[in-house]
C-alpha cells in the first residue's frame, strides 16, 4: 500500500486531501499541531491512517515526525497560510516571519526530511500547495505574496533538481477556498473572514483535494507541473466578481 504524508491535515485543504487520498486507497499520515483533530481524522479514515503531531516550524518536531513514518511515496505540503492584510508601510515583521516559517521553511523542512524516503519509492511525488498569490501580487498581500512566491520558487527548483529521478514535483495554485484560512489570517475575526466569501461561490476544500487525488493517481512517468484552480467568480487575487 502506498503511503501519503499530508501536512496541515487538521483543517481545510489538507484535511480534505487526506480524506480523498484515503478513499483512493492510500495509507495516509496526517500531520498538524492540533493533534486531537488529526487523531480524530485518522480514526474516521480507519486503519492504517495515522494522525501525528507536527509543527513544520520546529526542526526537532519535524525530525520526530519523520522518524515515525517508515516510508513515503507522496508528500503533500499543505501546512501554511496568511497573517494580516496590511500595506507595506504598516508591515508587521512577526506576521512576515510566521508566513515565511510555515509556507517556505516548513515546506523545505518537510521536503528535506522525506526526500530520502521518497527516493526509495518507485513513483515518489511531492505536491506543494502554493496559491495564485504566488503568481499575482495584490495590495495588502506583500507578506503572503512574498512567502508564496518563495514557496513557488523552491517548488520549481526542486522539480529541476529531481528531473530524471523517480520523484516528481507538482505545484497546485488555488484561488479563494473557504476554509479556516481567513479566520487565521484575521486572527479569529469571524465576520471579517466570512466577508471574504460573500457574494461569490468560493472553492471548497474538496474541490482542491480532488486535484490532489488526481495528480497523485497519475502513472509514474507523468509529472503534472502546475495546476491553477479558481472559482468561476475569480480570475486573480484582486479580480473577484461579487453579486
Ligand atoms: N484557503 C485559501 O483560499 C487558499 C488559497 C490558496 C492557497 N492556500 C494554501 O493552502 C494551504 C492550506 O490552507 P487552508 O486553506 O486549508 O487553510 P486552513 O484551513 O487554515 O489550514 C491550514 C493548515 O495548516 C496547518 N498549519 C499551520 N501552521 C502549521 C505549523 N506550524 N505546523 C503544522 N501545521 C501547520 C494548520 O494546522 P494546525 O493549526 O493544527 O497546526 C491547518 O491544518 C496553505 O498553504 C494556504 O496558504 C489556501
Amino acid at each position: 500500500m502506498r503511503t501519503a504524508v499530508v501536512t496541515g491535515a487538521s483543517s481545510g485543504i489538507g484535511q480534505a486531501s487526506a480524506r480523498a487520498l484515503a478513499a483512493d486507497g492510500w495509507q495516509v499520515v496526517c500531520g498538524a499541531r492540533r493533534t486531537a483533530r488529526v487523531e480524530a481524522l485518522a480514526r474516521e479514515l480507519g486503519p492504517p491512517a495515522r494522525g501525528l503531531f507536527l509543527d513544520v516550524t520546529d526542526q526537532a518536531a519535524v525530525d520526530v515526525f519523520a522518524e515515525l513514518v517508515e516510508c513515503c511515496d507522496l508528500l503533500v505540503n499543505c501546512a501554511g497560510g496568511a497573517k494580516g492584510l496590511t500595506r507595506i508601510e504598516q508591515a508587521d515583521p512577526a506576521e512576515w516571519e510566521w508566513m515565511f516559517a510555515t509556507n517556505v521553511l516548513g515546506t523545505v523542512r518537510l521536503t528535506k526530511a522525506f526526500l530520502p524516503k521518497l527516493t526509495q519509492s518507485p513513483a515518489g511525488l511531492v505536491i506543494n500547495m502554493v496559491s495564485i498569490a504566488g503568481h499575482y501580487p495584490y495590495a495588502g498581500g506583500a507578506g503572503y505574496n512574498a512567502a508564496k512566491f518563495g514557496q513557488r520558487a523552491l517548488s520549481a527548483v526542486l522539480h529541476r533538481e529531481l528531473a530524471g529521478t523517480p520523484v516528481r514535483v507538482t505545484e497546485i495554485d488555488p484561488g479563494l477556498v473557504e476554509t479556516e484560512f481567513s479566520l487565521v489570517r484575521f486572527n479569529g475575526d469571524a465576520s471579517r473572514a466570512a466577508a471574504v466569501y460573500q457574494g461569490i461561490e468560493p472553492l471548497r476544500a474538496q474541490d482542491v483535494a480532488e486535484a490532489v487525488r488526481w495528480v497523485a493517481a497519475q502513472p509514474a512517468h507523468v509529472n503534472i507541473d502546475s495546476l491553477t484552480i479558481t472559482t468561476r467568480d475569480q480570475i486573480g487575487p484582486d479580480r473577484v466578481t461579487r453579486v
